[in-house]
């Protein structure tokens, strides 16, 4: 087999020069002219990795150093090295524990007694690869988190000004209708069958006003930017009791902290696409929203005494509401958790870090 040109540069901490040079040996053998440096301690290979660490491809560790042993030793290297792959090099046949240093982020683990030239190359090269590939699809994430990001805020805009054009627009040509009738009315009052016909058309005028108060506030409502989250959560709770007749609270700490706008819109919506979901799908008597705010963690919980996910729907590719829940949640940092039965309802849950407080008094509370 042709030696590997791949221009390899490894970092081997092993402090058994016996040892070492096998290694060196090994991996001269499948590589052409790679960097191998070699260092003998935790602390060198610290100031190593600190120093020039993203000069290396791949870390062979020998887990037992005179400064530094076993599992704390593969927890220091892992974190020091962010990127590089680190393959444990290692003469203890502990099973169990290798498949725990896996978990703990090392890219392989082999036995220097089974060892040869073939298995560490294998080794290096697909822990060097897999690393790669996970850091590409890592970049492409953050890209596609930032662009969901983008879309959301430019969606919110738009809502904005739709409504903004919607109330000011058209609700001031209503209101001006509903004055110039009023007048006519008042001109005519000694005609009753023109008196009747105003009323009528005054009355038709004020629900055109009232629905088009709701549609803009529904795109987005006032209550958020005037008074925040838990004024616009309130006026959910109150709007799906009026629509649906099912009992609705919301449950809000008094000690709420200050949140940015953005974690404001993206938890209303999700708390609003809840509701929409309870109305269309869960046949529930009983919705509470659920705000905490413990330990710098506010959790968001919104729950229904309904009839339950069914097994299967979730994964409809026609259904967007939870997917956009869960997105909204994750470009929050936060990670929506969907708890359902039948015989208890569905409970959906996401907690978000915070900093700073500030005293809001929720509207009605159950207790607190
Ligand atoms: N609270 C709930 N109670 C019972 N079933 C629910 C509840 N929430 C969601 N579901 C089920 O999960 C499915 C997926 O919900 P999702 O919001 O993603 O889609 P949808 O409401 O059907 O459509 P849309 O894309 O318009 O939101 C729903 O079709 C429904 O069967
Ligand atoms: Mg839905």
């Amino acid at each position: 087999m042709d030696r590997d040109n791949g221009g390899y540069r490894i970092l081997v901490v092993e402090d058994n020069p016996g040892d070492f040079v096998l290694v060196e040996d090994f991996i001269l053998e499948r590589i052409n002219s790679p960097l191998i440096v070699q260092a003998k301690t935790f602390e060198e290979a610290k100031g190593i990795l600190t120093s020039y660490g993203h000069k290396y491809n791949v870390v062979l560790l020998d887990l037992s150093l005179p400064d530094h042993t076993g599992e704390p030793l593969i927890h220091q290297i892992v974190e020091l090295c962010g990127n590089i792959p680190v393959v444990v090099l290692t003469g203890y046949t502990d099973f169990a524990f290798g498949v725990r240093s896996l978990s703990i982020g090392v890219a392989d683990y082999l036995l220097k007694d089974d060892l040869t030239s073939m298995s560490l190359y294998k080794s290096i090269v697909y822990s060097t690869e897999r690393k790669r590939i996970i850091s590409a699809l890592k970049t492409s994430e953050s890209r596609v988190r930032s662009f969901a990001d983008q879309l959301n805020n430019a969606l919110e805009e738009e809502r904005s000004r739709i409504a903004r054009e919607i109330h000011d627009e058209f609700g001031q040509q209503l209101s001006g209708l509903k004055m110039s009738l009023s007048s006519l009315k008042k001109s005519n009052s000694n005609n009753t069958d023109m008196e009747v016909l105003m009323d009528t058309l005054i009355a038709d005028v004020n629900t055109s006003i009232e629905s088009v108060r709701q549609i803009a506030n529904e795109l987005r409502p006032v209550l958020l930017d005037k008074l925040g989250l838990f004024a616009a959560l309130e006026w959910l709770v109150t709007e799906l009791e009026k629509k649906t007749g099912v009992t609705a609270y919301l449950y809000a700490d008094t000690d709420q902290p200050e949140i940015s706008k953005t974690l404001e819109i993206n938890i209303f919506r999700i708390c609003q696409e809840a509701l929409t979901n309870i109305t269309k799908h869960a046949k529930a008597s009983l919705v509470i929203i659920k705000v905490e705010n413990i330990d710098k963690q506010l959790s968001i919980k919104i729950i229904d005494n309904g009839c339950g996910i069914k097994s299967g729907t979730l994964h409809n590719p026609m259904s967007m509401g939870l997917l956009n829940m869960k997105q909204r949640a994750n470009l929050i940092g936060a990670e929506l958790n969907i708890t359902s039965s039948f015989q208890t309802g569905t409970t959906i849950q996401f907690t978000l870090n915070i900093n700073g407080k500030k005293n809001i008094n929720s509207g009605r509370s159950l207790s607190s």
